[in-house]
């Protein structure tokens, strides 16, 4: 083991103790120190989930990227174990970017990662160069290939840049051969993501472009996922400057579901419908495990790169991952819905049906920082339709994160400007979502620092970071005009 990975590991050990008390998620995987972002090499392995995580132990700003890693049974309870990579080679000095995993038949686990390397351009500047790397190992330890890299800008396809070449996704083919997809854009910087096959992982191939930007989604694409479902073929994929259209992408740094048809004949990927994956505030790079039952889950890096480097460089960690989502394709559309796991740490159950809102509201035993709540509104019967319904939780005299939805525009908004953060960041976003007749239903997750909205079962989802303070835990319940609903709601008990 290198010095600087044995020096890592050290310092998160020691750190770790020290921040031991510090509010945190709790049961959203955050950083075990410093800075996290982008999930890498979800997989399950020996029996257990595995999520390595972009980290920068030594401070909680981006900074040279090291592996994170934790393990956890139900994807809700992490474990952190050592740091797993860390930048120490002449083909990596710079950072170990985002990566993936898969099992050997051997029962080994191998890592395929990009590897950086800054280097002084003829005019003074610098840039990163960036390769594909892999590194094996028993779950804890890895070693780096010797023959790394695996990938470099000869295994591009005409104007690849190779300072846009990162973020590969590996999978196995059903043949037991290996194939994974990789971001990368053309010289004027258009994302595209390039295919390469390989039949034992470490001698690669360029197969072909599986699909190119030509202008429509942002500039570079990073973090590409792609795979089977529901009889469909889909893409999830980060592009970098994002401009909005009507109210899909949003968020600068977006993310875009691409679901399709794959002919594999030919490897071709036949483009039908794209959407956002997330329409909220914090989300992007998502990445997706097949689980032991078969079901297709999907975590992402709840931040948003636009105000992610706003905290003081003091703070001790920063950071936090979504929570797992089951996903599913229905009708042409990404379906989301939390773990089914939650459901298990789900305890004292309040509900009331047909309640009648017709202004501010506060309704016995609703309250809690870590809530799972599902609501469902609709008109009251023989009323004018209601104009705003609005629900109000980590709330106190002074702090309120909110949810609200306007049945004659069918528009849902998540508000946290007034949750806790000290600074000018964007504190709204609002989504299209469909409603008829103002009828709508939401399934909200609050954790510590975060608000999740699944919509409709899971049609659109909302992700949000907040910063307010733990002891705001009131809920409130708000309509102009005359609305009904029916409240379910269970505390999320994270020792259950
Ligand atoms: C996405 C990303 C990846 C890169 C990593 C670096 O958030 O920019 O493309 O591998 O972060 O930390």
């Amino acid at each position: 083991m290198s010095q600087i990975l044995r020096d890592a590991r050290k310092y998160e050990e020691t750190r770790e103790r020290q921040i031991k008390d510090e509010p945190r998620p709790a049961f959203h995987l955050s950083t075990r120190v410093g800075w996290l972002n982008d999930p890498n090499g979800f997989a399950y392995y020996n029996g257990e989930y595995h999520l390595f995580y972009q980290y920068h132990p030594y401070n909680s700003h981006w900074g040279p990227m090291h592996w994170g890693h934790a393990v956890s049974s139900d994807l809700l309870h992490w474990k952190y174990l050592p740091a797993a990579l860390a930048p120490d080679t002449d083909y990596d000095r710079d950072g170990c970017f985002s990566g993936s995993a898969v099992s050997l038949d051997d029962g080994r686990q191998m890592l395929m990662y990009t590897g950086v390397v800054k280097e002084t351009q003829p005019d003074g500047s610098t840039r990163e160069v960036q390769r594909q790397c892999i590194a094996i190992g028993d779950g804890t330890d890895y070693v780096k290939y010797p023959g790394n890299p695996v990938l470099d800008e000869n295994d591009l396809p005409e104007g690849g840049s190779r300072f846009d070449f990162r973020d590969p996704k590996i999978w196995r083919a059903p043949d037991g051969t290996f194939r994974c997809v990789a971001g990368n854009c053309t010289p004027d910087k258009d994302g595209r993501i390039l295919l390469f096959s390989s039949e034992d992982g470490l001698k690669w191939k360029f197969e072909k472009t599986l699909i190119s930007n030509n202008g429509r989604f942002g500039r570079m694409w990073e973090c590409p996922d792609f795979f089977e479902l529901d009889g469909k073929q889909v893409l999830l994929v980060s592009p970098q400057d994002m401009l909005p259209q009507g109210f899909e992408y949003h968020n600068g740094n977006g993310t875009v579901c691409i679901i399709g048809n794959y002919d594999s004949e030919t490897d071709t990927f036949i483009e039908e419908k794209n959407q956002a994956i997330d329409y909220g505030i914090d989300f992007y790079a998502p990445q997706t495990v097949v689980a032991p039952d078969g079901r297709r889950i999907m975590i992402g890096w709840m931040q948003n790169w636009d105000t992610c480097n706003l905290h003081s460089p003091e703070r001790s960690w920063f950071g936090q991952m979504s929570l797992p989502r089951e996903l599913s394709v229905k009708n042409g559309r990404l379906i989301q819905k939390p773990v089914r796991e939650l459901e298990q740490m789900r305890t004292n159950k309040v509900s009331y049906e047909n309640v009648e809102v017709s202004d501010v509201i506060r309704l016995d035993g609703m309250k809690g920082r870590r809530i799972d709540m599902e609501l469902t509104l609709r008109p009251a019967e023989g009323e004018e339709l209601y104009r705003k319904f609005a629900v109000r939780f980590a709330q106190n005299d002074t702090c309120h994160t909110a949810v609200s939805f306007r049945p004659h525009e069918s528009i849902l908004k998540v508000d946290r400007k007034f949750s806790g953060s000290r600074r000018a960041i964007i504190h709204q976003r609002r989504s299209l979502v469909n409603s008829v007749n103002g009828r709508i239903t939401m399934r909200i997750i609050l954790d510590n620092f975060s608000v999740e909205i699944f919509v409709n079962n899971g049609e659109h989802v909302l992700s949000a970071t907040l910063y307010t303070d733990l002891s705001a835990d009131g809920i409130l319940f708000y309509s102009d005009g005359k609305a009904v609903i029916d409240v379910v709601k269970y505390d999320l008990d994270f020792e259950a």
